[in-house]
């Protein structure tokens, strides 16, 4: 299609570095969709008329069909568009010819892969919803299991099973936040920019737009068709909530552990080692967690392609498609498989409580002697001292001798007497945000509506 210019046709070695077909195929609907606007336009135009856009129309419909039959497997184009063209060329013959007037490939795969990406965040936010909803569903059932609260690998406070997995459940809120900000900006249309400089016929870009979907068309020509900040946007969307199922990831290996056993992965989603007959393994998780660092490489690929080019398209482009599918393919694996352990991991509220040092009531015992009017900083010191003596006398915070600490202070043997309940030092901590049943409960309505499905922009 470029070759009238050349006496010989390009190597081999360069067709295979050259071709993108056996990546971007996949753009083949919005390829048609885009050129059925484009004909559109341009019998708007005046530029093909009205019979021959029947042609062309009818043409691309087929055209489409074939590809749905597999018209694109192992097939030799250079890329989508070429394929699409040629396609074109054996349905309706010589009038093919003038689809690609006033158009590059420049502008027109600017605009498929926008076209394809708003489709993609998409089913990414369904995705991501989907799992933020089992952790809502699961942290309903989670109320009353209490377990201890981690920070540095260490006990620190008890909380709410519950109020754990909320934890998980809102960095997905920022991340579909994240996608319609994505979204917003990925929906301008490039379509009419020519190759660099503008489209040298009269097309009505407005109209393209209203036809095709997009929100705004782009203000500059040079900027749209070398712009792909929207695939940075989403690879960056991707890359964090390939960090947040890392993270939930790493927690729940841990939990899963034959030595926490806070929790059992259903045997669906659960794997087990070929050597070890007793394994069951959470590689469900550990995936999730591996998952990230790929999905994080496309992101730093695509920024690392991106900051050495001038303005406008240049080759070093067709390499965005590959990330981004990948980081798409990658989560929309990821997600359901991840979303599914949830929905079906067993819980086992004894081996959670069993967990309980009753040093993680240093806390308490601190806020209690506040309460009793010493100072915090100095009560911090006093508490210090009174785990201290527990470990040198070697028995658990609560069963330091009554004497021992009212040495310490006066205060300390009616505070330790005043200590309740695990529930009831989870419940002290009922600031909006804490631990406490209030708090888990708002949270959890908060995040039902925050995970209904994504209003349509
Ligand atoms: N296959 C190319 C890509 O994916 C399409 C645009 C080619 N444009 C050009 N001037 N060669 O980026």
């Amino acid at each position: 299609m470029w070759g009238g210019r050349f006496a010989l046709g390009p190597s081999e070695a360069l067709d295979a570095l050259n071709r993108s077909l056996p990546v971007d195929h996949r753009l083949w609907p919005q390829d048609v969709a885009a050129s059925k606007a484009w004909v559109h336009a341009l019998c708007h135009a005046g530029v093909v008329t009205p019979s021959e856009e029947a042609q062309l129309l009818g043409g691309l419909d087929r055209v489409a069909d074939k590809l749905a039959d597999g018209a694109a497997v192992g097939a030799p184009d250079e890329d989508v568009h070429t394929l699409v063209e040629r396609l074109l060329y054996a349905e309706v013959g010589a009038v093919a010819g003038k689809l690609h007037t006033g158009r590059s490939r420049n502008d027109q795969v600017a605009t498929d892969l926008r076209l394809w990406t708003l489709n993609a965040i998409d089913e990414l936010d369904s995705g991501v919803t989907a799992l933020g909803r089992a952790l809502v569903t699961r942290a309903t059932d989670g109320l009353d299991a209490i377990l201890p609260g981690y920070t540095h690998g260490q006990r620190a406070q008890p909380v709410r099973w519950a109020y754990v997995l909320l934890a998980h459940a809102w960095p997905l809120v920022r991340d579909r936040q994240r996608l319609a900000d994505a979204r917003r900006r990925t929906a301008e249309m490039p379509l009419g920019s020519g190759a660099l400089a503008g489209s040298g016929f009269p097309v009505d870009r407005v109209l393209l737009k209203e036809a095709l979907g997009f929100r705004m068309i782009s203000a500059n020509a040079l900027d749209a068709t070398g712009d792909r900040d929207f695939v940075a946007d989403v690879l960056f969307a991707i890359a964090l909530v390939g960090t947040h199922l890392s993270r939930l990831g790493s927690e729940l290996i841990t939990y899963a552990s034959g030595e926490y056993a806070f929790i059992t992965l259903a045997d669906a989603f659960s794997t087990g080692s070929s050597l070890m007959p007793q394994k069951r393994n959470p590689d469900v998780f550990e995936l999730a967690r591996g998952k990230a660092g790929r999905v994080l490489g496309d992101l730093v690929a695509l920024l690392t392609t991106l900051k050495g080019i001038p303005a406008g398209y240049q080759k070093d482009l067709q390499e965005d498609k590959a990330l981004l599918f990948d980081a798409c393919d990658t989560l929309a694996t990821v997600l359901p498989a991840v979303t599914g352990a949830i929905d079906t991991l067993t819980v086992n509220a004894e081996r959670m409580a069993g967990a309980f040092d009753p040093a993680m009531r240093a806390t308490d015992l601190a806020d209690l002697l506040v309460e009793a009017g010493v100072p915090f900083r100095e009560s911090h010191g006093l508490i210090g001292r009174l785990v201290r003596a527990a470990e040198q006398a070697g028995v658990t915070l609560d069963k330091v001798p009554a004497k021992v600490a009212t040495e310490i202070h006066p205060a300390l043997g009616p505070a330790l007497a005043q200590l309740g309940s695990w529930e009831q030092s989870v419940e002290s901590r009922a600031t909006p945000g804490g631990a406490s049943r209030a708090s888990v409960e708002s949270q959890i309505d908060e995040l039902r509506r925050a995970f209904q499905p994504a209003a349509s922009s």
